[in-house]
């Protein structure tokens, strides 16, 4: 690469939504048990909005938090891109409401729909618009809040998501740091295989759509489960290749979040050692594309990660689609 083409994290900024529901205060809903979802899951808890509070809501907490860790004012934002498959509504899209609601008058707006891989395609979306010489600075945010979408009598998915949002702000950094590489995919023949299926024009709202739980999320989870490993195996080699990057150059790895089992595997796969893995699905359960952010936010201001240190951040989702970069840590 040439040096213009380094770009890096100016800022950095998370929001997760103070209201727990635990294992047990599911368990009072559907037929499970705080031992069943620990032990198949790693999950203990996950986080869920008030009825009142949207995508935006959280999104622009996330965003004024990531401006504020940068010293970026909101004016200076040429780019915003929401990564979100729960939007506050079809159009207009939640990155035009966040760029009112933090006052980004200079800012180009659009969403990314790519489910749990979004932040990884925000990230090499924003990188190259910079890269190119389009854009100096680009809000990327990944914020979900699935607990609108989820059929909470389903023990099969209510178990697994939670609510939360993560921000990031690219721009031009110092030769050698900032986004390595990118390894970007998608299947769609496996598409049905996780999907939200009324809403659209497929299927618009209907009494029957409504009465049939279609406004809610569908999943073969062992399915998934199965493509999740090989597939983050496949993606994180081919973005260390593409950099030139051994495993053993590497500090840590930051995977979308999911269930600990799809963790370990896939870990153990690419041979990453568990000391290396960022873990907290534990407290906030699986929220899509506010997953990675989330994470790397909570790692930064824990102080674990250090100027120089190399991540790969790893993800897959809907669609069904991947992706994953390495990140040379610059701030
Ligand atoms: O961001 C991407 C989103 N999705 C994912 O990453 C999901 C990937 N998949 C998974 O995480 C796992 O497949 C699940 C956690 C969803 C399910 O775990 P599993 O080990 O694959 O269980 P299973 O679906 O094979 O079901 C095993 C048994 C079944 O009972 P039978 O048929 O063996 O009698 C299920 O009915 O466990 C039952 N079961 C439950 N039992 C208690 C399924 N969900 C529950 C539950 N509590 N919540």
């Amino acid at each position: 690469m040439n040096s213009v083409d380094y770009v890096g994290i100016a800022g950095i900024g998370s929001y997760i939504p103070p209201k727990i529901i635990t294992n047990d205060d599911i368990s009072k809903l559907v037929d499970t048990s705080d031992e069943w979802i620990v032990e198949r899951t790693g999950i203990r808890e996950r986080r869920v909005v008030d009825k009142d509070t949207s995508t935006s809501d959280i999104a622009t907490i996330a965003a004024k938090r990531a401006l504020q860790d940068g010293g970026i004012s909101p004016e200076e934002i040429d780019l915003i891109l929401v990564a979100t498959v729960t939007p506050d509504m079809a159009f207009p899209s939640t990155a035009c409401i966040v760029q009112k609601s933090i006052g980004a008058a200079n800012a180009a707006a659009f969403d990314i729909s790519v489910g749990c891989a979004g932040f990884i395609y925000g990230l090499s979306i924003g990188a190259s618009f910079i890269r190119s010489g389009a854009y100096k600075k680009v809000l990327i945010i990944g914020a979900e809040t699935l607990s609108k979408i989820v059929n909470w009598e389903d023990r099969n998915t209510c178990i697994l998501f939670g609510d939360g949002a993560g921000a990031c702000i690219l721009e031009r950094c110092e030769e050698g740091y900032g986004f390595l590489s990118f390894d970007l995919g998608a299947d769609g023949t496996d598409g049905n295989l996780l999907t939200m299926p009324a809403g659209g024009s497929r299927l618009p709202a209907s009494y029957e759509t409504v009465s049939n739980n279609l406004h809610t999320i569908k999943m073969d989870g062992r399915e998934v489960f199965k493509f999740a490993v090989r597939i983050m195996e496949k993606t994180s080699l081919n973005v260390l290749n593409k950099a030139n990057i051994t495993l053993d150059e590497l500090d840590y790895l930051v995977p979308h979040q999911a269930n600990i089992r799809i963790i370990d595997s896939a870990s153990r796969k690419i041979g990453i050692t568990p000391d290396k893995v960022y873990v907290n699905l534990d407290r906030y359960g699986n929220m899509s594309s506010g997953s990675i952010p989330v994470a790397l936010d909570e790692a930064y201001r824990n102080s674990l990660l250090k100027t120089g240190d190399m991540i790969l951040l790893v993800a897959f989702g809907s669609g069904l689609t991947w992706g994953s970069t390495l990140l040379k840590w610059n701030k």
